[in-house]
């Protein structure tokens, strides 16, 4: 069989156009409405997505007034939506910088049983500087610092995912045992952020533990996501750059001794279909036409950190030096470089800038038939910038639907798309091994056996 793509939908708003929300041909739905989820999740499911996906950021945006968001607590809605579904998987965003890595490990484990084995956990390290005033900080956690804890929390809930041995729980009513003790471990945890005794107060996970997508394009950022992640959405603006932060991706996975093809490189794709490509272009410039460039100016500000582009023309073409060098940017440093690259590179006006970020926030954009979109997609796998891609559609659900039943049986066509889901759970959607319990591993000696055992 050929290498298989992976799909991942990613939900946001009723589209991730920025004007999606007041599109007559979005949902009419409230974005507070769990059946706007349990549709779009369904109809996901329906055309044999791998996953679906849902963002979170800590606090309300500057842009309240002209742009609503996916409101619900991400966790929770997937908890909702493990029950309205049985096969597609389920990814969450948490923050590691403001949350307890005992109460996150506890919360994916739940929803990985909930979901029998679907589960996975979007790791972010919250670049939001707005965030930090709602957790007790004086302001924004430094991007260095924020990726030092990431670090020690990534040991600490894969020690909490491990503490339970698949074989714990013996649930024999006849012997009155109801687990082994000596298969239940304390983690014992002392570092310079966290202090945690475990175990964790579940047993083991279906998937043994969640699938672990990461975002950071960072250097810190793609690091952290070699040692972590299971899959990495990234943000790519040209094949080019695509391929090249594939390839780096890949190479940090294998320096690290990690098998290359189990990490998957997701890059998101916004695209606009209809049956000709003229009429695809008409309906992005339909949406274009209602935008607020304000309200772009303050996301971009929101960007860089909150950097003031108010005084910025609207109809001057921009240079690098309109930008805050990205270095001192601490919040998400990677998308302020694709940025600045497309300015360096196309030189566009603010108002064009604005109306291109519109689209979907810095992701890859474009218009064209199920055949082009198709092409597109079959080019980029095959050519060593994705291993599948993280759908963004630019209004939901039609033009989710538009991508289903134009795009995906082309995909199936060409042998690159699963016609039927093969495995139950997303590790086997994704094709990613097992991880292998600490409770097998040689190393867990007699004394830690004595130590969980509690003698
Ligand atoms: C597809 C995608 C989804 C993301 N989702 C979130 C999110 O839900 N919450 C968040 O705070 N950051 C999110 N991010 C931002 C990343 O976690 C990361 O901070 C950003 O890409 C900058 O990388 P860096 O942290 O290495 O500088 C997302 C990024 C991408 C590409």
């Amino acid at each position: 069989m050929k290498r298989q793509l992976h799909l991942n939908l990613f939900i946001h708003g009723r589209g991730h156009h920025e004007a999606a929300w007041r599109h007559p041909a979005a949902s009419p739905l409230a974005l507070t409405d769990i059946s706007y989820y349990v549709e779009v999740a369904q109809r996901a499911e329906a055309a044999l997505f791998d996953s679906i996906f849902m963002a979170d950021q800590l606090a309300v945006g500057g842009d309240v007034a002209q742009a609503p968001r996916t409101w619900l607590e991400p966790i929770t809605v997937l908890a909702a939506l493990a029950m309205a579904t049985q096969r597609v998987g389920l990814i969450a965003t948490a923050s590691t910088t403001y949350t307890e890595p005992f109460n996150l490990a506890r919360q994916f484990a739940s929803i990985d049983h909930i979901s029998n084995g679907r589960a996975a956990w979007n790791i972010v390290t919250s670049w939001l500087a707005t965030a930090a005033e709602n957790f007790g900080a004086a302001g924004q956690v430094s991007h260095g610092d924020r990726y030092d804890r990431g670090e020690e929390f990534m040991e600490v809930v894969n020690q909490l995912w491990d503490s339970w041995a698949d074989d714990a729980v013996i649930d024999d009513r006849t012997s009155g045992i109801y687990a082994r003790r000596d298969r239940i471990r304390p983690i014992s945890h002392r570092g310079a952020f966290y202090s945690v005794a475990g175990p964790l107060n579940m047993p083991r996970c279906p998937q043994s533990r969640p699938v672990l997508v990461q975002a950071g394009s960072s250097d810190t950022g793609r690091r952290f996501a070699a040692r972590h992640a299971d899959a990495v959405f990234t943000a790519q603006m040209a094949k080019k750059a695509a391929q090249e932060f594939y390839a780096d991706l890949k190479k940090l996975a294998a320096d690290g001794g990690r098998s290359p093809e189990h990490i998957l490189i997701l890059p998101g794709l916004s695209p606009m279909i209809a049956s000709t490509e003229a009429e695809a272009q008409r309906l992005a410039r339909e949406a274009n036409e209602l935008t607020d460039p304000e309200v772009g100016r303050k996301r971009l500000s929101g960007r860089f950190g909150g950097y003031d582009f108010s005084r910025l023309p609207l109809d001057r073409p921009l240079v690098p030096e309109d930008f805050p060098d990205p270095r001192t940017v601490q919040a998400a440093r990677s998308r302020t470089e694709v940025i600045i690259d497309l300015v360096r590179r196309d030189k566009p006006t603010l108002r064009q800038l604005l109306s291109y970020l519109a689209g979907a926030r810095g992701h890859y954009v474009t218009a064209g038939t199920p055949e082009q979109i198709a092409d597109l997609i079959e080019d980029w796998f095959n050519t060593g910038a994705a291993d599948g891609f993280n759908i963004m559609p630019p209004l939901l659900p039609a033009q989710l639907d538009a991508f289903s039943q134009g795009v995906i049986p082309i995909l199936q066509c060409r042998g690159l798309f699963r016609t039927e889901y093969v495995g139950k759970t997303l590790r086997e959607h994704y094709g990613l091994p097992w991880p292998v319990s600490v409770f097998d591993d040689p190393a867990w000696t007699g004394e830690l056996r004595e130590a969980a055992a509690g003698v």
